[in-house]
């Protein structure tokens, strides 16, 4: 084990991250890592395209199957998108807000997620889906499994930008022990294998202020869905 959540600096010291070693990687489970700063060099890219996304497929609050406005603000790019209303959740090819087929993912981005993966120790991840997630402070994810991909040996990466966070990560049992894990701006996450269907979720966002991104968070999700 290289290094364990409770090695992480607290969530509200922004610059604690910096001292980390570059290429550091955070064992959490047998199968999930933290990647500290793993997209640093890709965030600016990230975010500059992540405007030009929600020019054309704007940000908007979902609908759980039971009925509640989600407190993150959502869309997506890539041949599948994750939504959900109260027919439930699912991957679906075009965008119900225009009817239209979801940007395709610009291969920056698909590269990245690839690389990532492989740093994981997870080799030819190949994304189609990715969900775009916007946190505004108090916004929250309540803990949920990620199960409606269709091959679940391919391991869901995901890119924090933005305000930190934290993120909650138990195991594949609901009532497992969760850990409280810190993510800060261009922070990558990988699980996959024995981890795949951990639940994860994430704390109710603090308020802030981030240089790049101002009052949000910002978390890409990539998964192999179709
Ligand atoms: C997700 O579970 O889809 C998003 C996790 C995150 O925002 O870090
Ligand atoms: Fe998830």
């Amino acid at each position: 084990m290289v290094g364990t959540s409770a090695t992480r600096a607290p969530a509200r010291d922004l610059e604690s991250r910096d001292l980390l070693p570059r290429n550091a990687i955070e064992r959490i489970a047998p199968e999930a890592v933290v990647l500290p700063g793993f997209a640093a060099a890709d965030a600016a890219m990230l975010c500059a395209d992540v405007q030009a996304l929600i020019a054309t497929n704007p940000w908007r609050h979902m609908q759980t199957p039971g009925g509640q406005r989600m407190s993150v603000a959502m869309t997506n790019c890539g041949r599948a998108g994750w939504v959900s209303d109260r027919a439930g959740y699912r991957y679906q090819s075009t965008d119900p807000c225009s009817g239209r087929p979801w940007p395709s993912m610009p291969a920056r981005w698909s590269e990245l997620a690839a690389r990532a993966a492989a740093r994981a120790g997870f080799a030819r991840f190949a994304p189609d889906a990715c969900l775009v997630n916007r946190y505004e402070p108090g916004a929250r994810l309540s803990l949920h499994q990620d199960r409606n991909e269709r091959d679940l040996s391919c391991p869901v990466v995901s890119v924090s930008l933005g305000l930190p966070a934290v993120f909650l990560f138990g195991g594949i049992l609901r009532d497992d022990a969760v850990q409280r894990v810190p993510l800060f701006h261009a922070d990558v996450v990988v699980w996959g294998g024995a981890q795949r269907l951990a639940f994860h979720g994430v704390q109710p966002l603090i308020e802030g202020q981030h240089p790049e991104l101002g009052r949000c968070r910002i978390n890409l999700t990539f998964r192999r869905a179709l």
